[in-house]
């Protein structure tokens, strides 16, 4: 019996040294240790050796099975290493490995991170208001009457509830000084919203960043000098800028800001860029008469005011034809703005 179980050790170790795929090794491993294998045989006719061999033959059965499953291991794993560097051999490690697809911010994020930096190196904080908005917000305490065009139903987008969407930003402005005192400086850049027809310059969802100065002694000239230093910062130490007055009603005087556009091969021409003025009395009125207090007297504050068109911004910086570009997610016209 013992000299059986060389003899398969032998046959085993010897058929298992000329196999070169894997599934030779496992009919091997199925001659040899399967169900019906040489070894596996002999360990079913256990019972009919003599008492005083069993152990010896045990012993020996179970170094055998050993000595093939440990040569079978190894022959797996020696397949294994050679598929993997045979694998290898085809691919050239120094090629340089494909370029992710890189992401870019938007446009109007651009635009509105260089505004910021520039309006806050200058001292002003962010504010921020809902973009669904009180009437009185939105017009009553920005002295806009109740037959104003920009109320009506036709141009702006009324709730149920007698709410609307914010029809600019300019409803930040009263909510900053509802819960600040002065002096007041903020910019607020967010969504507004029209029933517009949307076309190459109207958007019905639009941005804008609205500025509100309020001290004692603010006055025309600060607010002349802020925003021109905000364009030049923003479009070149060039750039001209114009003040043409206007009327808004919370503001008094009021201008339109129109900067002069010098496109490659076209006659320059004055674009028109932002509203402004000095906050009209009748808005600290209205914000003490709400607030109850006199930290908005109109005869110790004064103040300016400036709103301007976010989307349009863009569009003079980047050279943008169409403002509807600016909302369709085409991948071909947003990577052109990746760093
Ligand atoms: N809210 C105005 C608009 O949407 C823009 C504007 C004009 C804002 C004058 C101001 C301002 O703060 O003082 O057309």
């Amino acid at each position: 019996m013992l000299e059986e179980l060389e003899t398969i050790r032998k046959d085993a170790l010897a058929a298992i040294a000329t196999v070169t795929d894997e599934p030779t090794l496992e009919e091997q491993r199925i001659a040899f240790l399967g169900k019906k294998g040489r070894l596996t045989m002999i360990a079913a006719n256990m019972r009919s050796i003599p008492a005083d061999q069993k152990k010896a033959v045990g012993q020996a059965l179970n170094e055998v099975r050993q000595a093939i499953t440990e040569a079978m291991e190894k022959t797996a794993s020696d397949l294994t290493a050679k598929r993997d560097a045979a694998a290898f051999a085809s691919i050239d490690p120094t090629l340089p490995s494909r370029a992710l697809p890189q992401g870019a911010l938007h446009p109007l994020s651009l635009i509105l991170d260089d505004a910021v930096r520039v309006l806050r190196r200058m001292g002003f904080a962010l504010a921020d208001g809902p973009e669904i908005e009180t009437e009185w917000h939105c017009f009553d305490a920005l002295n806009t009457p109740a037959d104003h065009p920009a109320r009506n139903e036709s141009d702006t987008f009324y709730f149920d509830s007698g709410k609307l969407l914010r029809t600019h930003t300019s409803s930040v402005q009263i909510r900053t000084m509802e819960a600040q005192v002065p002096p007041v400086r903020v910019i607020a850049p967010g969504s507004a919203f029209r029933r517009d027809e949307i076309d190459a310059t109207h958007l019905s969802a639009f941005h804008q960043l609205e500025g509100l100065y309020v001290d004692r002694g603010v006055t025309l000239a600060d607010l002349k000098g802020t925003l021109e230093h905000f364009f030049r910062e923003m479009f070149g130490s060039s750039t001209e800028v114009r003040f043409r007055p206007h009327f808004f009603p919370f503001t008094e005087p009021s201008f339109e800001v129109d900067l002069k556009l010098h496109a490659v091969g076209r006659a320059a021409k004055w674009v028109e860029i932002a509203g402004c003025g000095i906050v009209d009395p009748a808005v600290f009125a209205e914000i003490s008469r709400k607030r109850g207090d006199q930290a908005y007297d109109p005869t110790q504050v004064t103040g300016f005011a400036f709103g301007m068109g976010l989307d349009r911004l863009a569009m003079i910086r980047y050279g943008i034809p169409d403002l509807r570009l600016l909302i369709e997610n085409d991948l071909r016209f947003l990577s052109q703005f990746s760093a």
